[in-house]
């Protein structure tokens, strides 16, 4: 569901959708206008958690800035929720009990495992302490035996920590961030980072991660697009089916 007209969530719910209906699931986009109240977008939240053809609920962030973001979460029927954004998944994700776990978080850890690298015992730092991203990275990547560090913008020598980094997950939101120096030699290094530039004129996506520069000290590195994104959509495939499963079972 989408509430207003933010030209990136436009972009996003229109590729859920499309891969969910690929996929021979039903994704329908629900569109409402920017100018909607809480108290309406609740009670839609209301209907979908009542309707029991509905197995997945996602309200794309950011909503306009009438309406409270954590109520409108905080609505959603936790066995619905394939963001994995409502306080009960969010506990149980930190407690490592079976859960709906955030789409991003949990295929940052895909991308991770897919090296055949094991996670155990290895020196993790995450940049980033968001809720939707680097804390939720950080609890999956504590439940797999990494040692974790989280740094943030009051870290100080953040850039000492990155180069001790085995496993460096970049979640900051800015652009080219994370240069070469960096980064440990042959260290898995996971970009989260959508930002826009403008390069000569024309707009361009860049992760948070120097990739040119960055992808020669490196061991493995994602790029941006096409890295992080297309496995966010994986995973909320995956909640979605978990979520159906679950309330047939
Ligand atoms: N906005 C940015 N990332 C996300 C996400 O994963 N889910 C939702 N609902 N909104 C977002």
């Amino acid at each position: 569901m989408r509430v207003g007209s933010d030209p990136a969530s436009e972009v996003y719910v229109r590729n859920k959708a499309k891969k969910a209906r690929e996929l021979g699931l039903e994704g329908t986009e629900l569109i409402h206008p920017e100018t909607m109240s809480e108290a309406e977008l609740l009670a839609e939240v209301e209907r979908l958690n009542r309707d029991d053809d509905v197995d997945g609920i996602l309200v794309q962030l950011p909503l306009p800035k009438q309406i409270d973001p954590m109520k409108v979460i905080d609505a959603i029927d936790p066995a619905k929720d394939v963001d994995g954004f409502h306080p009960i998944n969010v506990g149980m994700l930190h407690l490592g009990r079976p859960s709906l776990a955030p789409c991003t978080p949990a295929g940052v850890i895909r991308l991770i495992e897919s090296t055949g690298q094991p996670i155990e015992g290895k020196h993790a730092v995450v940049i980033g302490r968001s809720d939707i991203v680097g804390k939720p990275v950080a609890a999956l990547l504590l439940q797999r035996h990494a040692t974790v560090t989280i740094c943030h913008s009051r870290t100080r020598d953040l850039a000492a920590i990155a180069r001790e980094a085995d496993v460096l997950v970049a979640a900051i939101g800015k652009a080219r961030f994370v240069t070469a120096d960096m980064i440990k030699p042959s260290a898995i290094v996971i970009d989260v980072g959508i930002n826009r530039l403008i390069v000569d004129g024309a707009g361009k996506l860049a992760g948070d991660v120097d990739f040119n520069a960055a992808s020669e000290v490196a061991g493995w590195i994602t790029p941006v697009p096409g890295g992080v994104g297309p496995m966010t959509i994986a995973m909320l495939m995956k909640n979605t089916v978990t979520a159906a499963e679950r309330r047939r079972a």
